[in-house]
């Protein structure tokens, strides 16, 4: 039988070499503070995002749903997420809005106390595509409804939808649906790994969104992910594709800063760890957002989601003790030193590091 193209891409993130070749976070360095005049117990990590009360400023980004094995997977982070105190978004919901039989996939994660439950719907869907309807409003509210979702992720994944035979690649329109959508519900723009430009995020804070996942390069690229696919399918066309835009996109680190335009910002992206979740506050972002590091937890159990959580927490605890912030608001101030790559990206952009 032939895997669902959705079990194919969690098969590939955790078999195969899917992210961007270079990772940004390594550029940036806290400073470290010898004598930080604080305890290690008096550090809060909590934040509030979107209204609500999360205990660390982790999200973990949109991932599955709409395939039999996605049930397990999203119960698994639904557990950890709960039990942490962390938000967390559910794969596109297309695959349930499309087949309603296909809703439990995605409405396992409801009764766990996420603090923030993020819905997730694809901009091409929103917009007609050759025979295919576009989503309504009512489809949108079907998908928060669904998961009893906070707000609702429209993702952006041009990059990806070129890399795939099936990809829906008609564009014009989005901005009005998302702008439509924006107007009855709480939305978010997501992009899935290309990250967001100032233009784009001007037009989109126009639009009524009320923030961002940045979904910048640095860490799981859909175009690596379709490379793989199209080897598997022996299609000479997409692994061409995939390979040419392996490292396409905004840096996450940079996007921080393109995409400033005083929304709240999830940089999801390449964390792998809580250091890179305390560089992406000081490099500006409300919160961090993790897909493929807790990917492997979830194919296992919410036991394991939850401990893989609590390093990442521990992690952060310790860049913050080390620099001597007591809490979130401190750690965005904390001193930081960018090099490399990144730094001659800032420099590019005219110095906005
Ligand atoms: C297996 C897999 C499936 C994904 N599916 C979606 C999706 O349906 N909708 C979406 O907005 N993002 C999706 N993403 C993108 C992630 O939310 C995230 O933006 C991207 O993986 C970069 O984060 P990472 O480097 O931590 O993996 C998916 C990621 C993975 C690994």
């Amino acid at each position: 039988m032939v895997m669902p193209r959705k079990a194919q891409h969690i098969d590939i993130c955790l078999n195969e070499q899917v992210d961007s070749d270079i990772d940004y976070w390594t550029d940036i360095t806290l400073v470290h503070n010898a004598l930080p005049e604080i305890d290690m117990d008096e550090i809060d990590t909590s934040i509030e995002l979107f209204g609500k009360k999360l205990q660390a400023p982790i999200v973990i980004a949109a991932i599955t749903g709409g395939f039999d094995g996605a049930t397990d997977i999203n119960r698994n982070l639904a557990i950890g997420a709960g039990r942490v105190g962390v938000g967390m978004g559910i794969g596109s919901q297309r695959a349930a809005i499309e087949e309603p039989e296909m809703a439990g996939t995605y409405d396992i994660v409801k009764g766990n106390n996420v603090p923030l439950m993020i819905g997730n719907i694809g901009a091409p869907q929103l917009i007609q595509q050759g025979d295919k309807a576009a989503f309504g409003i009512d489809a949108c509210k079907t998908a928060m409804d669904m998961i009893d979702a906070d707000i609702l992720a429209i993702h952006l994944n041009f990059a990806q939808e070129i890399g795939q035979i099936e990809g829906d690649t008609k564009a014009r329109g989005c901005l009005e649906a998302i702008r439509q959508v924006a107007s009855e519900l709480p939305v978010i723009a997501k992009e899935t790994g290309a990250g967001l430009s100032k233009d784009v995020a001007t037009r989109l804070k126009d639009a009524g969104v009320r923030g961002f996942d940045i979904g910048g390069m640095s860490g799981t690229s859909f175009s690596a992910v379709e490379f793989h696919r199209a080897v598997r399918d022996d299609n000479s066309r997409l692994k061409r594709m995939g390979d040419t835009f392996w490292n396409w996109g905004i840096p996450t680190p940079i996007s921080l800063k393109t995409a400033d335009v005083g929304l709240p910002m999830i940089a999801t992206g390449g964390i792998k760890n809580g250091l890179d979740v305390a560089r992406s506050i000081v490099m500006g972002a409300s919160s961090a957002g993790i897909a493929k590091q807790v990917l492997a937890a979830a194919m296992e159990s919410g036991d394991a989601v939850e401990t893989e959580l609590r390093l990442i927490i521990s992690e952060l605890k310790g860049a913050m003790f080390l620099t001597g912030c007591r809490n979130i608001e401190e750690l965005a101030g904390a001193s930081k030193v960018i090099t490399g790559i990144t730094a001659t990206w800032f420099e590019g952009l005219g110095g906005m590091g």
